[in-house]
């Protein structure tokens, strides 16, 4: 197996747990994208990526992956972590075609993977909780037949705590960087 990094960006834990489990399956670190130094990025062969999904945007991805870091070379693996059903192959051709146009170059080249997170509104600042409740009312204008995987995830978990991670669903993704 190469040598492999996993770096991930999480605001309440969801990406944190999978990347930490993903990072212990390879026996390789888990760094926090904000404190990710250049060296450490250029001493790995695969490069893992997750962050949450934020208004269909990859957290914290645009710095990693497409500073001018030596990332030529590299192996890319990405995932994903929202609150959308995964399963759902609709869905994932949704978010594939947003980080896709978001970040062309990186997800061109890389393995990208769908996983579940969660949502606990007690937990959410300000900020966040105003975005929720303005997307809700916008979504519930959307007539039924229009609303996609993530408008659901949206609507059917508002307000709600619901917790969906599911490391067996994560180790896909570790078989795919083991065998590479
Ligand atoms: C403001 C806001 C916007 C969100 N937008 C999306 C979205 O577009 N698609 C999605 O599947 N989940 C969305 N979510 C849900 C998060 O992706 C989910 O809570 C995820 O588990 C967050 O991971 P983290 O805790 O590692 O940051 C959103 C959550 C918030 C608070």
């Amino acid at each position: 197996m190469k040598n492999a990094l996993v770096v991930y960006a999480s605001r309440y834990g969801h990406t944190r747990r999978y990347a930490q489990w993903i990072a212990g399956q390879l026996g390789c670190p888990a760094l926090e994208a904000r404190q990710l130094r250049p060296q450490q990025l250029a001493a790995c062969e695969v490069l893992v990526y997750g962050g949450g999904l934020y208004a269909g945007g990859l957290n914290g991805a645009k710095k990693v992956l497409t500073a001018p870091h030596p990332l030529e070379g590299k192996e890319l693996v990405v995932f994903t972590c929202g609150l959308a059903d995964p399963a759902d192959e609709a869905t994932r051709q949704h978010i594939r075609a947003e980080l896709t146009k978001a970040l062309p170059e990186a997800l061109g080249r890389a393995h990208l993977f769908f996983l579940r997170g969660g949502m606990d509104y007690s937990r959410l600042g300000p900020v966040h909780r105003l975005m929720m409740a303005m997307m809700r009312r916008m979504l519930l204008k959307k007539p039924e037949a229009e609303r996609g995987g993530q408008d659901r995830g949206i609507l059917e978990t508002y307000g709600k705590t619901v917790d969906f991670v599911d490391m067996e669903t994560a180790r896909p993704l570790v078989e795919l960087v083991r065998e590479l």
